[in-house]
């Protein structure tokens, strides 16, 4: 007999076919994880988005994950997950080429694409945007007495993103915003298109945005310079190999850098504020190292390393507040874990927190403490796969390092600008799923220093 097959499933509930722990879980994701967590211990089965899916808790579990995907060869034997989209109209709505449904060479293929317009030297092209539009924002703020924290900064991410992605300026005073909340809207509804269905709306501003990206494309592909910017890149880039895509597979990529950066960086720098507000000492020393600087040393990547103590707050806000909580795969072989059977065909999920808040990686970790990560506790290189707010592994976020440049830009301006307060009495709790946002509008009065 097969050993595998022989073993038990995870313990759990899939409660009802079709809906499961679906709409308590969406409403309160983090805490109903870390009851039913509580209950059956760190691997179980549940019921979400009506698909069986098995719940992978806690440092041990989520490494294995993040080691055993489907790899573009076939050096690592053990390939039990592929990454799988587990909105029903995910394709429908974003397109087949989209990296976080594309497996093996494909992936591989369009992740080295990609990777080359988000990391290294090329962000230097990228400073001065996100430097005049943190500074344009920022004194708008100023000007204004409070402003709600999370739509403005949802904005502020939107323009970056665009003008850095295709040099469009001001989306967020353009069509571009609603169509992208048509097409989330869409994501996960009856899969019926008509004019009055989610779906259907979400599909007719797929059809405007593509239209719109393919136009900036047809026209950048006939200039003598592609431009510096991100679709510059990789137009100059594709030029040198023999990987050629289409109009529609570029706008698709596009596309997708959008929709998955926007939520997750506007998610960092609310959470960042949040905190901030709530730690003053750590505000001084992050004051205090600004000072430090040569002002008229114009930024760089070289300045932007210096701020060392700002990295470090930052990567304990994304430690404490990950932005996204956890990542999906889909099982392609049968196997057994912690003496579990999980069968081919069932849905993975695993929990980022879980590994970020776990006591034997992190001394007290629910406190906000920047200094584990000085170069002497160095808290996230204890162990490989410990410190994971951008995934890990053959699928981990390509976009960090724009991220942290984003963030360590937006904060610095802020602190050299100016002062913030939060409205009093405001309730900050925030929803961790899918993407970590305030529950509720919180205020802000930004004043100058
Ligand atoms: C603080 C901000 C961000 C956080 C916390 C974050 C987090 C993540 C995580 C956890 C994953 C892996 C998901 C998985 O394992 O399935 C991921 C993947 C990805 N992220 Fe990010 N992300 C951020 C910003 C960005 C930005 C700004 C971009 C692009 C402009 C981006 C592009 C991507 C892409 C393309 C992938 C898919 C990689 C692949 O499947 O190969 N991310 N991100």
């Amino acid at each position: 007999m097969n050993p595998i097959s022989s073993l038990p499933l995870p313990p759990g509930n899939l409660g009802l076919p079709f809906f499961g722990q679906n709409p308590k879980i969406q409403k309160n994701h983090q805490n109903i994880i870390e009851e039913i967590h509580q209950k059956y211990g760190p691997i179980y089965k549940i019921r979400l988005l009506g698909k069986k899916f098995i719940l992978f808790q806690g440092y041990e579990a989520v490494k294995f994950v993040l080691t055993n995907e489907k790899y573009f060869t076939s050096a690592n034997k053990n390939q039990y997950f592929t990454s799988t989209e587990v909105f029903r109209n995910y394709q429908i709505i974003y397109g087949q080429h989209d990296i976080t449904v594309l497996v093996g060479k494909e992936h591989r293929e369009i992740q080295k694409l990609l990777a080359k317009t988000l990391k290294n030297k090329v962000l230097n092209n990228y400073i001065n945007t996100i430097h005049n539009l943190s500074q344009s924002y920022i004194s708008k703020w100023m000007k204004s007495n409070y402003v709600d924290l999370y739509f403005e900064i949802n904005n502020y991410t939107l323009d970056i993103v665009l003008k850095l992605l295709l040099g469009i300026d001001s989306a967020s005073e353009s069509e571009i915003s609603n169509y992208l909340k048509d097409m989330r809207s869409g994501l996960n509804t009856i899969p019926l298109s008509f004019p009055w269905t989610k779906l259907g709306r979400a599909l007719k501003s797929k059809d405007k945005l593509f239209n719109q990206f393919e136009q900036i494309i047809v026209k950048r592909q006939k200039e003598s310079d592609f431009g510096s910017d991100i679709l510059g890149i990789l137009l100059t880039v594709q030029g040198q190999t023999n990987n050629k895509l289409t109009v529609r597979e570029i706008a698709e990529q596009m596309v997708n850098l959008l929709s998955l950066g926007i939520k997750e960086l506007s998610s960092a720098l609310t959470s960042f504020l949040i905190l901030i507000s709530e730690h003053l000492d750590v505000l001084k020393l992050l004051e205090i190292e600004q000072e430090k600087l040569d002002s008229s040393e114009p930024l760089s990547l070289d300045k932007l390393k210096k701020m060392v103590y700002l990295e470090q707050v930052i990567k304990e806000v994304l430690r404490l507040a990950p932005p996204v909580s956890c990542g999906f795969r889909q099982v392609i072989q049968d196997f057994s874990f912690q003496g579990f059977r999980i069968p081919k065909g069932w849905y993975i999920s695993y929990q980022v927190n879980s590994v970020l808040q776990d006591p034997e990686i992190y001394e007290q970790p629910e406190k906000f403490n920047p200094e584990r990560f000085n170069a002497a506790n160095a808290e996230d290189k204890k162990k490989p796969f410990c410190y994971i707010p951008f995934g890990g592994g053959t699928r981990e976020c390509i976009g960090k390092e724009f991220s942290y440049l984003v963030i360590k830009i937006f904060i610095s301006v802020l602190l050299n600008n100016s002062s913030w307060k939060f409205q009093e009495n405001q309730d900050l709790t925030i929803n961790k799923f899918p993407v970590a946002r305030p529950a509720n509008k919180i205020e802000v009065c930004f004043t100058a220093k």
